[in-house]
C-alpha cells in the first residue's frame, strides 16, 4: 500500500456505492455467513456491548441485532452511514447507532466493547498493527476480536491498480494479533467470492479470526 500512482478506495468511493450496496446478493449472503460463524464461535448475550467497525450498510450487523446489546455500527462513509440510518429506523432497531468514524484519523470513542467485529475492512485499512492496538484498547477485558477478511490474494481482488493490502497470510496476521496483546487467535474459511476474469473464474476465500483480550 501507499503508492502514489495506484487508485485508494476513500470514503467518497464508498459513499458512491452504498445505494446499490444491499442489491448485491453476494454481498448479503457473505454477511448472513460471517453473521453465523460469529455466533458459533462466540457465545452472544443481549449484554454484549459489540463494534461493527467499516460497517457499510450494516450487513453483518443486522442478523446478530436480536442478538447483542448496544450495536455501534462505525464507518468513514457518509453514504454507507445515511443507508445504515434508513434500516435502523425501518426495522424498529433502538439497540443500532450508526456512527462516522474512522479509528486511524478521529479521536477514538470513550465506550469500550464486549465484541469487535469487522468485515472486509482490514484490507482497506493501511496500517494493520496500528488498527489492531487500537481494537485491543477498545474491548473490554475477555472481549473477543472478530475479523473477517480476503485471505492472502495477488491483487486480482480488486486489480493491480487498487491501493489496498491482497488479503492476509492467517500465520502473519495471528503474529500481528499476538504482538498487539491478543490471545486464543483461531481461523475458519467462512466465504469464497468467486470473480470472473479474462483467464476463467477464480475464488477467493474469506477467513474469520477470532482473537480474546485477555486480562486487564
Ligand atoms: C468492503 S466494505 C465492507 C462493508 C461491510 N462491512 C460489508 O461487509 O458489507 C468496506 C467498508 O469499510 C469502510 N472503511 C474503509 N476504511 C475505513 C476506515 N479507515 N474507517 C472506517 N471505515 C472504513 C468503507 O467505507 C466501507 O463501508
Amino acid at each position: 500500500m501507499s503508492n502514489p500512482q495506484l487508485t485508494k478506495l476513500d470514503a467518497a468511493h464508498f459513499d458512491s456505492k452504498a445505494r446499490e450496496w444491499d442489491d448485491n446478493p453476494v454481498f448479503v449472503e457473505r454477511g448472513l455467513k460471517i453473521a453465523e460463524a460469529i455466533r458459533k464461535a462466540v457465545p452472544l448475550h443481549r449484554h454484549m456491548n459489540a463494534l461493527d467497525y467499516g460497517c457499510g450498510t450494516g450487513l453483518l450487523s443486522f442478523p446478530l441485532k436480536d442478538e447483542l446489546g448496544a450495536i455501534l455500527l462505525a464507518d468513514s462513509s457518509e453514504g454507507m452511514l445515511a443507508v445504515v440510518a434508513e434500516k435502523i429506523a425501518a426495522q424498529h432497531a433502538p439497540n443500532m447507532t450508526p456512527m462516522k468514524l474512522d479509528l486511524m484519523a478521529d479521536a477514538l470513542p470513550a465506550q469500550r466493547f464486549d465484541l469487535i467485529y469487522t468485515s472486509m475492512t482490514l484490507h482497506h485499512v493501511p496500517d494493520t498493527d496500528a488498527i489492531l492496538r487500537i481494537f485491543h484498547g477498545l474491548l473490554n477485558p475477555g472481549g473477543t476480536l472478530c475479523i473477517a477478511d480476503l485471505d492472502k490474494e495477488d491483487g486480482s481482488f480488486h486489480g493491480p491498480e487498487v491501493d489496498v493490502h491482497h488479503g492476509f497470510d492467517r500465520a502473519d496476521l495471528s503474529r500481528r494479533a499476538a504482538r498487539a496483546g491478543f490471545n486464543d487467535m483461531h481461523f475458519q474459511t467462512v466465504f469464497g467470492i468467486a470473480k470472473e476474469h479474462a483467464t476463467g473464474t477464480r475464488d477467493y476465500p474469506v477467513f474469520l479470526m477470532t482473537a480474546r483480550r485477555v486480562g486487564g
